[in-house]
């Protein structure tokens, strides 16, 4: 029997509830840790969890992955509670959790939501077949600085791109049927604002107004809870000086209230004890009490909740209808995963089977492929196989190109650059002697950041390639020139030295266990790059952050007067990044020949209609993302000078030409006003088309029916 009927597992849980004690309700608002590999907050005893699941007294486990210790738990709580309510176990599965795909930043790259939401779809298979119902991704915070780890596991710096990323993640996980056991419910993550981290210092604090907040930050949510994601995870950080977790204005006002979210919320692991780090609570007690009355359904690691909510209820600061409801919401979540039909139905004998099937390597092969940017190309990509080539730098035959969060992908399965090379019997492949150095036609040289640079806690003041690489590539380019090179990382780096003297820059970030197999193909021309950035590789780390959708300032920077002292630039730096979003080169030549929209002056139900016509012009089949944003030429605020409204990736055969048709409507030209209403003033606008945020075209239209 499924419960995908919201009727039936009303009544179910109502008639649950009716028999629980408030402690056992309290419970189901507790998120377990079971090991003791505890890395912040208290630390505790395993027995200890056990105890409180045959108490009732626990609602989910955090992290467990080990397939007998889920059975085990999960055995206790529906045979040895009262009411044997059976666990939910939700773990960090963000890129992968076998098989490796590419850190989500570089999967952004693609902006390719078919293969994100069969990514997804690959992930949650294996998940669910090691016993796990919820994974805590997507990850949906926008990212304008790289100095933040965890730049790594967004989708960029673009709310419309990341909302449409987040999207095919959720549909990917859930497949619109939690009761069938390939899906695994998705928890949406960070609410809200985490991104904005003051200097990208981890848990920093974040100032941000209502409006970009609500522009920026908001769509991303807003488009998760209309895919029906079933948890939104709370941030560690204040928003309007209130730490999200106990945040009444984003976790009722926002959040239940205008976006209508119906699931579960939870809080970051022991961000709710963090309020009196935050210096907004006494002591754990006066925690419970103010991140549940603010909106806090489930509790992650900490014990605020267990230790004091039924005190809060007997003195009535706490009431327990809210908590009924907090409840309702967190068992409607185990009866959409049938959990209390198949309490092990995520338990399989020879799980094994189930990871690493050829299809999802496959999958992971093409994500690869598809995710890393080609910079710069000199007329030396791609590599014909009678080259003589070099294969060189720290990364060249390294196995630390998975990244952070990789739940249990294994650096083992990872094909480095140089066994792909010997696995396709690259014949023409010299070692790095100071004469075949020398002598070579190509050197292709792999330097990075360690995989541990990035991700959570791991912000760094300093994002460039270490002094040995640099000395490194300095003494082989002296020698020769030609260097083709292969970055990773976790984030953007400053490359601006390298841009200079490499004659190609594939900027790989972390792809995961076929790095290997997707850089021999791409360099040797198997398949052209296509990936585009996402995020703004900034020319200096003192133009951070820098962002392409930025307002215009009343004396914006002109690059016909580039010295002119009283506008918005460095005086020794240049104003622009090294490469902008939206920015990637393939080995097509791609052309943007013309541009048509049907209509000048646009009315409240009119459907904009732009045709691009793309060419190119040579040999190459290659996949172009063609992208169209918008500028409001003036509205009653500020707004950016380009906002992201549309894409389309594109398969071109060699000399093909094609006319790209986008849509628009109203509603891609709203944004909150003065008065923050959500509206598209009656003003002039630009519509715009091209290749990236800095080279477009564009033409102007007036919006004359001003919505609201
Ligand atoms: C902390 C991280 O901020 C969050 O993203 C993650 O899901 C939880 N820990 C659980 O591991």
């Amino acid at each position: 029997m499924t419960y995908s009927d919201k009727a039936l597992i009303k009544e179910k849980v109502n008639s649950l509830l009716s028999k629980m004690t408030l402690n056992e309700k309290i419970g189901q608002l507790y998120q377990a840790p079971y090991f003791s590999d505890i890395v912040t907050g208290h630390s505790f005893d395993s027995s200890q969890t056990i105890k409180r699941i045959k108490g009732g007294m626990v609602g989910s486990i955090l992290s467990v992955h080990d397939e007998d210790v889920i059975r085990k738990l999960q055995k206790t709580a529906v045979e040895e509670s009262r009411l044997g309510i059976p666990l939910l176990f939700a773990f960090d599965v963000i890129h992968g959790y076998k098989t490796s795909f590419p850190i989500n930043l570089a999967l952004s790259n693609t902006w390719d939501e078919t293969l994100v939401k069969k990514i997804a779809k690959a992930i949650a298979y294996e998940t669910s077949h090691r016993g796990l119902h919820l994974t805590f991704s997507p990850m949906l915070d926008l990212v304008r600085d790289p100095r933040w780890g965890r730049v790594m596991e967004s989708n960029g710096e673009d709310p419309y791109l990341s909302s449409i990323l987040g999207k095919a993640y959720i549909e990917g996980y859930q497949q619109n049927d939690l009761s069938n056991s390939d899906s695994v419910a998705a928890c949406a993550k960070h609410f809200i604002g985490y991104g904005h981290v003051e200097a990208g210092r981890e848990y920093n604090t974040v100032d941000i107004s209502k409006r970009v907040l609500y522009n920026m930050y908001l769509p991303q949510f807003k488009t998760a809870i209309n895919a029906n994601v079933s948890m939104i995870m709370t941030s560690f950080n204040t928003v309007f000086d209130v730490p999200a977790t106990a945040n009444k204005t984003l976790l009722k006002d926002i959040l239940r209230d205008e976006l209508k979210f119906k699931g579960v919320t939870i809080s970051d692991y022991t961000s709710t004890e963090e309020i009196i780090n935050h210096k907004i609570a006494d002591d754990l007690k006066d925690v419970a009490k103010q991140c549940f009355n603010a909106g806090l359904d489930h509790e992650m690691v900490s014990e605020s909740y267990i230790q004091h909510l039924n005190e809060l209820v007997q003195e009535k600061t706490v009431s327990e209808n809210d908590i009924n409801e907090s409840v309702k919401r967190m068992l409607s979540l185990k009866y959409e995963l049938g959990l209390f039909d198949k309490p092990y139905a995520y338990l399989y004998e020879n799980s094994n089977q189930y990871l690493l099937n050829e299809s999802t390597v496959k999958l992971a092969r093409e994500a690869a492929e598809k995710s890393i940017v080609m910079l710069k190309n000199d007329q030396i990509l791609p590599i014909s196989k009678d080259k003589k080539i070099v294969l060189c730098g720290p990364y060249v035959d390294s196995k630390d190109v998975i990244g952070e969060w990789a739940a249990l992908c294994k650096k083992d399965d990872v094909t480095s650059i140089k066994e792909a090379f010997i696995n396709s019997n690259y014949s023409n492949m010299n070692d790095e002697t100071k004469d075949n150095v020398k002598n070579a036609d190509i050197i292709l040289m792999a330097l990075g950041e360690p995989g541990s640079h990035a991700g959570e806690g791991n912000s760094k003041a300093n994002i460039y390639l270490d002094k040995t690489q640099k000395e490194y590539f300095d003494s082989i380019r002296k020698i020769n020139p030609n260097i083709v090179l292969i970055v990773f990382a976790g984030r953007p780096l400053i490359i601006s030295h390298y841009h200079q003297y490499a004659k190609a820059i594939l900027y790989a970030y972390q792809p995961g266990m076929e790095t290997g197999n997707a850089i021999y193909n791409l360099v040797t021309g198997k398949v052209s790059p296509s990936a585009k950035l996402t995020m703004t590789l900034p020319y200096h780390e003192g133009q951070i952050p820098i962002y392409y959708n930025h307002y215009n300032t009343g004396r914006p920077y002109d690059e016909k007067r580039p010295k002119y002292r009283y506008n918005t630039r460095y005086i020794d730096c240049p104003n622009e990044p090294l490469y902008p979003f939206g920015y990637g080169l393939s080995y097509g030549n791609i052309k943007y020949l013309d541009f048509e929209i049907d209509k000048q002056i646009f009315k409240k139900y009119d459907k904009l209609s732009i045709k691009v016509t793309v060419e190119n012009d040579n040999q190459y089949a290659v996949d172009e993302i063609v992208q169209c944003y918008i500028e409001a030429i003036t509205y009653s605020v500020s707004r950016p000078v380009n906002e992201l409204k549309s894409f389309k990736r594109v398969t071109f055969k060699p000399f093909e030409k094609k006319i790209i048709e986008f849509e628009l409507s109203i509603e891609d030209f709203r944004a909150f006003n003065l008065n923050m209403e959500w509206t598209a003033e009656h003003r002039k606008y630009k519509v715009k088309v091209g290749p990236n945020s800095r080279d477009l075209i564009s033409k102007k239209i007036e919006v004359v029916d001003e919505v609201s």
